[in-house]
């Protein structure tokens, strides 16, 4: 059976928009869980629908702690949303992950602990997989079209998701880098990328890297003009980067390889009133 494909871009701090949407308007949504982080931006790319988040707001009102994830997942699938590309800053613990690289993450571990993390609880209960978190062929068309657009691409990395909003000490970071073996580390795809798993939505992470964290003993620490200063860099690559996937992805699209569209079929435990 074939679909629709509708691409959700969730951008992160530098990310507040997309350019060259034809038809373009902001649609304001509610959900049960809330308001999402802001209205959404849509519209169609090339014949592609697009739907844009700016994941902390316009303005950056939301802290990663106070983003609104479960809301934003169910407003892009109100929406119709097929698959997401969640775009964020991030720290580097690889040398040859460098400032003004991209990764295209494919495992995380979950450090997070003051956010909603699930759809399901109290009535209705679910255990999706999340051994494979990431979509690998959404993963694919990413570094595809970031390679076309120049950007020096990295294909898979581990993403430690920390609560935040400090960053991390010099012990942590040389823990999560020696001895958990993380690539980068960043405060926002955690709990996203569980959600849109619940949600049956294909998942991407790119994960644009903007420091060494605290770990490197030839760069300072983590400090957030830098980081600024990096992203203004970087957000222009990642819109250039969205704007080639019409090239990449097809306008209508399979079942998923994965399953990531069908996560629930073998995964809720509550009986059918
Ligand atoms: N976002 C950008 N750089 C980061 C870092 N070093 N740690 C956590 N989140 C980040």
């Amino acid at each position: 059976m074939t679909r629709e494909t509708m691409i959700g871009v969730i951008g992160g701090s530098g990310l507040y928009e997309i350019d060259g949407l034809q038809d373009a308007k902001w649609v304001e949504l509610s959900t049960p869980w809330g308001a999402p982080s802001d209205a959404i931006f849509t519209g169609t790319l090339n014949g592609l629908p697009m739907a844009f988040l700016p994941r902390h707001g316009r303005g950056h009102v939301h802290s990663p702690s106070s983003v609104p994830y479960r809301a934003n997942i169910d407003a892009l699938k109100q929406l119709g949303v097929t698959d997401i590309i969640s775009v964020s800053a991030c720290g580097s613990f690889r040398e040859e992950m460098a400032p003004g690289d991209f990764v295209v993450v494919d495992q995380f571990i979950d450090r997070t602990f003051a956010r909603e993390k699930s759809f399901f609880g109290e009535g209705c209960v679910a255990h999706v997989s999340v051994a494979h978190p990431t979509c690998s062929r959404l993963s694919e068309a990413c570094f595809e079209a970031g390679k076309a657009q120049g950007v020096k691409m990295h294909n898979g990395g581990t993403y430690l998701a920390m609560e935040g909003p400090q960053f991390s000490t010099i012990a942590e970071s040389k823990m999560y880098r020696e001895s958990w073996g993380c690539d980068v580390i960043g405060m926002t795809n955690m709990p996203e990328a569980k959600l849109a798993r619940e949600a049956e939505i294909c998942y991407a992470s790119l994960a644009m890297i903007t420091d060494y964290d605290s770990w490197h003993p030839d760069h300072g620490e983590v400090d957030i003009t830098d980081i600024i200063k990096t992203l203004m860099g970087n957000a222009d690559n990642a819109r250039g980067l969205v704007a080639r996937l019409p090239e990449i992805l097809d306008a209508k699209r399979n079942a998923c390889e994965q399953g990531c569209d069908s996560a629930l079929e073998h995964a809720i435990l509550t009986a059918p009133e």
